[in-house]
């Protein structure tokens, strides 16, 4: 009996110190995550004017699948913690010019539908409800502004549900519904930007998982765009292989007519833990040189013949972003 209680007691202690060693190591973290961030605080802000279609006349008249934006990756984790990958929140991002939105949904343990890192334990931002009624607020003030937004479901939550959520936050009436001269396979078939805003269906919405014709306008993601592969910790970011949709991979000629993302934000370890690699940041994002933005996408243009559509960013505010989405853009 002693000895159980003793080997009771002792394994209370070791899992109270692994605990609070994590504890620790998560706050040391985010101290110094906060001296990096208080640093020069420079939010590189690209300036949006409202003329013409999200800043420019000259890409009213461009097919959306023809036109390449910079995306935060997991744009509603925003703080100093390990969990983070931003530190601006979702209205000042569209404020600086990001058009492209991704977010990670789960259910938490109230069962609504959050958006969350991994778990709902580990990080939940808010209720997707509430996140889309951020956006709509915008798109609302800026009507000249077309905005991707691209959600992960990964809970398998029913598409009905993500319906009923984008109803009650009053962004539905927003989206971009594909009529019956819009072949998935053909990328001209997409609508100018122009188009776009005319119509007043100013949001592009797609989701990873468990899209239904049910609900129109929420796309199914691999049906119009492939991805290169994500949570890299090689800063060099070195392939630009079709990672998902799976069947693609082995099959590059059916790629030609999709859309593609690069997943060119990098993570690095901690405790056996994929985490955003934000010290790094800055040489991530940047427009040129090593490990830059440039350098994947050059080597992405070579494999496949296109620009990217979609260059999902950690920390978008730090680096070069928009000088790289500029230049693909012939702007
Ligand atoms: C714009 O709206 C009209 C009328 O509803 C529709 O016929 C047309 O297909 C829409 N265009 C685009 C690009 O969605
Ligand atoms: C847009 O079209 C031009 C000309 O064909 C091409 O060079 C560029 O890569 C295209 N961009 C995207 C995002 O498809």
């Amino acid at each position: 009996m002693r000895i159980r209680n003793t080997e009771v007691r002792l394994k209370i202690i070791f899992n109270y110190t692994l605990l609070f060693l994590a504890c620790i190591t998560i706050l040391a973290i985010a101290i110094v995550n906060f001296m990096e961030e208080i640093a020069p605080m420079v939010i590189h802000i690209h300036p949006q004017t409202q003329v013409g279609c999200n800043g420019h006349i000259e890409l009213c008249d461009r097919k959306y699948s023809n036109i390449t934006q910079i995306a935060t990756h997991d744009s509603a984790f925003v703080g100093i913690l390990p969990t983070d990958d931003q530190v601006v929140d979702v209205a000042g991002q569209l404020d600086a010019g990001v058009r492209f939105l991704q977010g990670q949904t789960h259910r938490n343990v109230f069962g609504t539908l959050s958006l969350c890192h991994t778990s709902c334990f580990l990080k939940d931002a808010g209720s997707v409800a509430s996140y889309l009624k951020a956006v709509k607020g915008w798109l609302d003030t800026h009507p000249k502004e077309v905005v991707t937004l691209l959600l992960t479901n990964g809970d398998n939550v029913p598409v009905s549900e993500f319906d009923e959520v984008f109803t009650a936050s009053g962004i539905q009436p927003y989206a971009y519904i594909p009529g019956p001269s819009h072949d998935p396979s053909v990328l001209d078939s997409w609508p100018t930007l122009g188009e776009l805003v005319g119509n007043g269906t100013r949001l592009v919405a797609f989701l990873d998982y468990g899209a239904l014709d049910t609900v129109p306008y929420i796309l199914p993601e691999f049906l119009y765009f492939w991805e290169t592969p994500f949570d890299m910790t090689d800063p060099s970011f070195p392939q630009c292989i079709i990672d998902r949709p799976g069947g693609l991979a082995v099959d590059p000629s059916r790629a030609h007519q999709r859309m593609y993302i690069i997943n060119h934000f990098l993570d690095t370890l901690m405790l056996g833990m994929d985490i955003p690699d934000r010290r790094d940041a800055r040489k991530t994002n940047a427009a040129t040189g090593t490990d830059s933005i440039d350098a994947q996408v050059n080597l992405c243009q070579k494999q496949h013949g296109r620009a990217p559509k979609g260059i999902l960013v950690d920390f978008f505010d730090k680096g070069d972003v928009f000088e790289v989405q500029d230049a693909l853009n012939g702007l």
